[in-house]
């Protein structure tokens, strides 16, 4: 096959959520969803089974570390919409995990279609679901800071410092594992 060494998933300035944080954990899942494309274009030999297998594995732990960045920021900022977008979140790792089952036990499943699951599924959450959440925080952020000091406010002044912390964080601390 000529096309191996085209990206599946390429990453575009448009994806951006505003939020720095999340916008590289969701580059990390694009890198993810891209190696689990190559390794299908290879499916069938040992070598692939193998390394799909792995990834699969890292992208698991990484994405469920990754809703859980997300959820925590939510829940931080009583996100107006947090129960819909974590029922998002649980309804995907749901399928997710059903798939890998069916992987694992080697039945019904065909990873051609895995992988192009997670890469529409990420896409549309990310320009719906999470820039939503992007937008918000953002605008969170700048109230923050058009109002100074002003924000006295006890709940106010934690969620304005939250939603502060999260669009200017650099995202120490959430290296994605090892491929
Ligand atoms: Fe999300």
């Amino acid at each position: 096959m000529q096309v191996e060494h085209e990206k599946f998933m390429v990453w575009k300035a448009q994806y951006s959520v505003g939020v720095q944080l999340i916008d590289e954990q969701h580059k990390e899942l694009v890198k993810m969803t891209n190696i689990l494309y190559e390794d299908c274009a290879k499916y069938g030999k040992d070598i692939a089974y193998a390394s799909f297998k792995v990834t699969i594995k890292a992208a698991v732990e990484y994405v469920t570390k990754h809703f859980a960045t997300e959820e925590q920021i939510m829940e931080r900022i009583a996100y107006p919409d947090f129960a819909k977008h974590k029922a998002e979140h649980q309804e995907f790792v749901k399928q997710v995990l059903a798939d890998i089952k069916k992987f694992e036990e080697g039945r019904a499943f065909v990873p051609n279609t895995f992988v192009h699951f997670l890469h529409d599924w990420i896409l549309s959450h990310i320009a719906m679901t999470d820039k939503a959440l992007g937008k918000y925080l953002v605008a969170m952020h700048l109230a923050q800071k058009s109002a100074g000091g002003a924000v006295g406010g006890t709940t106010g002044g934690a969620a304005s410092g939250a939603a502060s912390g999260a669009v200017g964080g650099a995202g120490g601390g959430n290296q994605p594992a090892s491929h």
